[in-house]
C-alpha cells in the first residue's frame, strides 16, 4: 500500500494499524481510487481532534461545511468504529453525529439530508480513539476491491484486493510463472494478468467522489483515458490455474474469457495431487479451503500432508505460498515455512505461509522442535 501510494506521488505517508495515512491533493484521491489495488477504500480525512463527551464530537461534526461537500438532496449514513473509546454508546454517537452534520445543513440551507442505511450516496465515516475522533468522508463508496469488471463468482472466492497484496507479499512479479493448483473462480490469476496488463483496477466503476460538489468530470474522464492508453496489450506471462471441480474450473474459464485473459491464463481441470510443475520455478500461491468456509476439517488433515509430499517432489526450485485460516498448516503440510504474515480476510484471521522448496532441504523435523508455528 505504501508503495503504491509512493508511486502515485502521495506525500506524508504513514502507516497505521488498518490503515495508511497520506496527504495530497484531492484529484490524488482520484488516482489513489482508480489505482490501488490494495486499499479498501479511500477516505478525506475532515477534522480529527480531542474530545471528552458526545457533545465535544457534536460540537466538532456540525462546525464542518458540509455543504460544500454534497448536498441536502443526497443521502447519508453515518459508520462509526472506535478503539479504545470510554463512551458507553457507539449507537449514540452515531446518532449524534448524524444530528450534527443535519443541524449544520438545517442552520446553513434551511432543509436536511435525508438518511438512508442501505444505498446512502454519501457515508461519513467518525473513527474514535480513547482521546481523539476523527472524521471523514468516505471517497470511494463500494469498497475498491469491487473492480471495475464485473467476474462470475465461484464458491469462497478471495476479494481481489487481498489476492492483489497476496501476489505483492509474494513477491511476484511478471518476469515469474505463477500457478494458483486452487484456483476457484480464478481471482489470484485474473488480478496477476490485469497486474502484468496495466489494467487499473477501478476503470468502469462509480465512485463516491463523483457525486462530490466540485467533481472535476473533465478531468476525471482525462484521468481515465490515460490510464487505458497506459495498458499493454501483449504481455507474455506465465499464468497457470487448475482446481478438481469441473464447474469452478469453467467459471474461472468463463471469467478468463470475458475479460480477454483466456491466451495469458492456463487453465487445467486437475487435482493438485497430481499437478506436475508447470516450469523449473516460479510462484505458487493459493487459498485452498479451510474448514470454516469450505471442506471438512479432518479431510483437510488427510490433504495437507499429501500436498506436503507434492511440493517437496515436484516443485523444488519454487516458493509456495498458502493463504489459510487453518494454524494447522505447517505442522500438516510437514515443510518449514520461512516466513508467515498474519492477514484479515474478512474478519477471519489468516496466515500467508512461505515455503521455499529446495531439493531435500527445509523438511521439518519431526521431534526437534525446529518448527516456528
Ligand atoms: C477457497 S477456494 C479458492 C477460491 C479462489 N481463490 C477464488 O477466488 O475463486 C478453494 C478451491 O480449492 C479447490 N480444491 C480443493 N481441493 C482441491 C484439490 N485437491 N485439487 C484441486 N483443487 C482443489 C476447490 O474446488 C475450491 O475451488
Amino acid at each position: 500500500m505504501v508503495q503504491e501510494l509512493e508511486r502515485l506521488g502521495a506525500l506524508a505517508i504513514d502507516a497505521t494499524q488498518g490503515g495508511v495515512e497520506f496527504q495530497g491533493s484531492f484529484t490524488l484521491g482520484y488516482y489513489v481510487n482508480l489505482e490501488s489495488r490494495i486499499a479498501s477504500r479511500v477516505l478525506l480525512q475532515l477534522a480529527k481532534e480531542a474530545y471528552h463527551s458526545e457533545h465535544d464530537i457534536y460540537r466538532i461534526v456540525f462546525r464542518l461545511a458540509w455543504w460544500e461537500w454534497f448536498t441536502v438532496q443526497q443521502t447519508i449514513k453515518v459508520k462509526v468504529q472506535a478503539k479504545r473509546c470510554p463512551l458507553a454508546s457507539l449507537d449514540f454517537v452515531t446518532l449524534r453525529i448524524k444530528d450534527a452534520v443535519c443541524d449544520a445543513f438545517m442552520k446553513k440551507k434551511k432543509a436536511r439530508p435525508h438518511v438512508d442505511t442501505h444505498n446512502p450516496d454519501i457515508q461519513i465515516v467518525g473513527f474514535l480513539d480513547e482521546r481523539r475522533v476523527t472524521v471523514y468522508l468516505d471517497t470511494s463508496g463500494e469498497p475498491l476491491f469491487k473492480r471495475g469488471w464485473s467476474q462470475i463468482r465461484a464458491e469462497a472466492p478471495i476479494r481481489e484486493n487481498l489476492a492483489a497484496g497476496l501476489l505483492r507479499l509474494a513477491g511476484w512479479t511478471e518476469a515469474l510463472p505463477l500457478l494458483d493448483p486452487m484456483c476457484g473462480g480464478g481471482t489470484i490469476l485474473i488480478e496477476a494478468a490485469h497486474m502484468a496488463k496495466r489494467v487499473a483496477p477501478g476503470l468502469g466503476r462509480r465512485f463516491a467522489f463523483q457525486t462530490f460538489q466540485g467533481f472535476d468530470a473533465q478531468l476525471w474522464d482525462n484521468i481515465c483515458r490515460a490510464s487505458v492508453e497506459k495498458q499493454q496489450a501483449a504481455v507474455s506471462v506465465s499464468l497457470f490455474g487448475s482446481d478438481r471441480n469441473e464447474k469452478v474450473l469453467r467459471i474461472a474459464e468463463m471469467n478468463c474469457q470475458t475479460l480477454g485473459l483466456s491466451k495469458m491464463i492456463t487453465l487445467q481441470h486437475a487435482d493438485v495431487l497430481t499437478l506436475d510443475a508447470p516450469r523449473k520455478e516460479g510462484i505458487l500461491l493459493s487459498n485452498p479451503p479451510y474448514g470454516v468456509r469450505l471442506g471438512e476439517y479432518a479431510e483437510l488433515a488427510e490433504f495437507y500432508p499429501q500436498f506436503g509430499d507434492v511440493l517437496k517432489k515436484k516443485f523444488f526450485g519454487w516458493r509456495a505460498y498458502i493463504f489459510t485460516a487453518d494454524r494447522r498448516v505447517p505442522k500438516m503440510i510437514r515443510l518449514l515455512p520461512t516466513r508467515k504474515v498474519p492477514l484479515f480476510n474478512g474478519d477471519l484471521e489468516c496466515r500467508l505461509y512461505e515455503f521455499k522448496l529446495v531439493q531435500g532441504g527445509h523438511r521439518k523435523r519431526r521431534r526437534s522442535g525446529v518448527g516456528t508455528h
